[in-house]
């Protein structure tokens, strides 16, 4: 282990993250009656720019009026680039109350860009007496984001979490693809029998997400997967971002929340398993052994950290 230990992330159950247009308040309840552990109001992109004024001062009467239990609460604020960013910050920071958690910064290029948003959050916070602090998490959905991820994931004490944008992602890296998220049919290997071994386009900025958020003890998630008729397509999504440790995914259809939340819940197999490794681990170490057989295997001090793991997601999402 390096002299600088690797903090924490935030523990709390983060499995799936629901979407819902500001524009569009019938469904708030929903989101609030929902399994989902975060909510996610929208102000960018799901919301026409002859919206935003009305889909703001919805979101504001939402975040004070509506019961959203112990999910999480969060508003997705329009881009750095727009006209629309310092209203969202200002109006919802002045107007609502102390129910919301997070701010959600999109398109995150640079950790200068998070720095424009703390200077503008802590100002209206220390000008209206705000005692609860708002989290910020970011997507990365730009190449910059992807360039500059470490800088971002470590640019203010406000950040939580990260998500991945595939959708902006693949636009701004002028990907061939209209998909957003999943396998992308023209991304594959050809094997020497001649068949085709799909690929994943998706891995290396999902990985850099992952170990920027690690290093500076933040959640990584998976973003969206648009093909909301397609629930095989999404579970294994899910599956390869958890594997690859992600703890969560959005859903941007109610239909969703079920799929991310099976994947994102250690099953009670794995919890058992682990528990298991972590049993014959301590007996090993009380036997001044570092490493012992579990199934006919290998495990080891590592084996450890990684059944803790397991057995602490479990234990965050148990409550
Ligand atoms: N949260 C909660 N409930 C939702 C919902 C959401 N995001 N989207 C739809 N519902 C509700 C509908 O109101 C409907 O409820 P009912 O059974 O009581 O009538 C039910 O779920 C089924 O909805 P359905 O008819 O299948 O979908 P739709 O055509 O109404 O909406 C979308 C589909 C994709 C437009 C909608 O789900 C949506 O806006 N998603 C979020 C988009 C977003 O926020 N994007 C930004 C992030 S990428
Ligand atoms: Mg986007």
């Amino acid at each position: 282990m390096s002299f600088k230990v690797q903090p924490a992330s935030p523990a709390r159950p983060n499995r799936c993250q629901l979407f819902g247009p500001g524009s569009r308040p019938a469904i708030f309840e929903k989101m609030a009656a929902s399994d989902a552990d975060v909510i996610n109001l929208d102000l960018e992109d799901s919301v026409g720019p002859a919206d935003k004024d009305e889909a703001r001062a919805n979101v504001i009467k939402a975040i004070n009026e509506i019961d959203w239990g112990t999910k999480t609460l969060s508003v997705r604020i329009n881009g750095l680039d727009t006209e629309f960013w310092y209203r969202d910050v200002v109006d919802i920071l002045e107007q609502a109350g102390d129910r919301i958690d997070q701010i959600m910064i999109p398109k995150a290029g640079c950790a200068a860009d998070i720095y424009a948003v703390d200077a503008l959050v802590t100002s209206i916070e220390a000008a209206k007496g705000r005692t609860k602090p708002i989290n910020f998490e970011v997507i990365i959905e730009t190449a910059a984001g992807l360039s500059h991820v470490e800088e971002i994931a470590a640019s203010s004490p406000r950040m939580v979490a990260m998500s991945l944008g595939a959708a902006d992602y693949a636009a701004s890296m002028g990907m061939q693809t209209t998909g957003i998220g999943g396998t992308q049919e023209n991304y594959y290997m050809r094997t020497p029998n001649g068949d085709n071994h799909w690929g994943d386009p998706w891995h290396a900025v999902t990985v850099a997400i992952v170990a920027a958020c690690r290093t500076h003890g933040l959640l990584p998630v998976d973003g969206p997967f648009g093909d909301f008729s397609d629930d095989e397509g999404f579970t294994a999504q899910a599956h390869r971002s958890a594997t690859l440790g992600m703890v969560g995914k959005w859903a941007i259809h109610p239909k969703q929340i079920t799929l991310a939340n099976e994947v994102f819940t250690p099953s009670e197999a794995q919890v058992t398993e682990a528990r298991e490794i972590l049993a014959a681990m301590a007996i090993a170490t009380a036997e001044g052994q570092g490493a012992a057989v579990y199934k006919g295997r290998l495990i080891d001090i590592a084996s450890i950290k990684q059944a803790e793991v397991i057995v602490k997601q479990a234990e965050i999402i148990s409550g």
